[in-house]
């Protein structure tokens, strides 16, 4: 069964709210962080509204975005003060740090409409492509690599692959997990880019784990071996053969 776009769209706020609701309840780790960020989210689904609650739960100031922001009200009041929306050429000028949240064959779009404002930012690239729902760019990785297709498609942004190697619901489920937070695969060329990314994990209540370099975003693509993984730090350390 299909339902209309703004159903949809209606259902996955709602549903991403919900999600957090459940995670929040009765949670004591709403804090300030040290520097708030700011934060801007290029869509506002499961995965942008997973992690926006968390960040602004966290104290960072976030702007969640879609090309219709007129329906986020309802989330972006779920979330709470640190939360506003706005279209996505909004957020990207709020942002100090953008995360790119939208179906990969978004990505072609988003660099015509976007890629100049993209340029010199620092890029969480959350993305994956699946065969089902991402067509031609889906066959692009297939052949290339995501992290060279990002790479494209994000040209000159400071991109850093975090948040893409599990299901948005693992993350509302173990984000400030007790007894040994889960660790976050995190790759990128920008060593002050992958710093600020792993301050951003650590507030939102994970571990980061430094891969590599951006091209090795591929051993935790949607597939691999890395997908998917609710390990510690040093358990995911010891899986990708990292030192701290
Ligand atoms: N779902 C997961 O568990 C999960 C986990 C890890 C990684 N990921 C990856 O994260 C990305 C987002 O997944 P999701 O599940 O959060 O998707 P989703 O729930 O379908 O939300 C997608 C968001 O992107 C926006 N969007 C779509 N096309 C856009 C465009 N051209 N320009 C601007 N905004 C656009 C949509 O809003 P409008 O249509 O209103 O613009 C919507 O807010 C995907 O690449 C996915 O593979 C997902």
């Amino acid at each position: 069964m299909h339902s209309d776009p703004l159903t949809r769209r209606a259902i996955l706020a709602l549903a991403a709210g919900a999600t957090l609701a459940v995670a929040f309840a009765g949670s004591a780790w709403a804090q300030a962080p040290s520097q708030p960020a700011r934060i801007g989210i290029i869509g506002a689904g499961n995965i942008g509204g997973t992690l926006g609650g968390l960040w602004a739960r966290a104290g960072h100031q976030v702007m969640l975005s879609s090309r219709h922001p007129e329906d986020l009200k309802s989330l972006v009041e779920g979330l709470g003060p640190n939360a506003r929306a706005g279209t996505p050429a909004e957020a990207i000028a709020f942002g100090d740090v953008v995360l790119v949240a939208v179906p990969y064959k978004a990505y072609p779009q988003i660099a015509l409409d976007h890629g100049a404002a993209l340029k010199g930012k620092i890029v969480i690239d959350a993305g994956n492509a699946t065969q089902a729902r991402d067509g031609e760019v889906y066959g692009e990785v297939q052949a290339g690599g995501i992290a060279a297709v990002s790479a494209k498609y994000l040209a000159g942004a400071r991109i850093v692959r975090a948040f893409n190697a599990a299901n948005y619901k693992l993350f509302a489920k173990n984000a400030h997990r007790e007894g040994g937070r889960m660790a976050i695969p995190l790759a990128g060329d920008d060593p002050k880019a992958v710093a600020e990314v792993s301050k951003l994990v650590t507030d939102a209540g994970f571990d980061p784990v430094v891969v590599g370099p951006l091209a090795t975003a591929d051993s935790f693509a949607m597939g691999s071996p890395g997908f998917g993984l609710e390990l510690t730090a040093p358990d995911l350390r010891a899986r990708f053969g990292v030192t701290p």
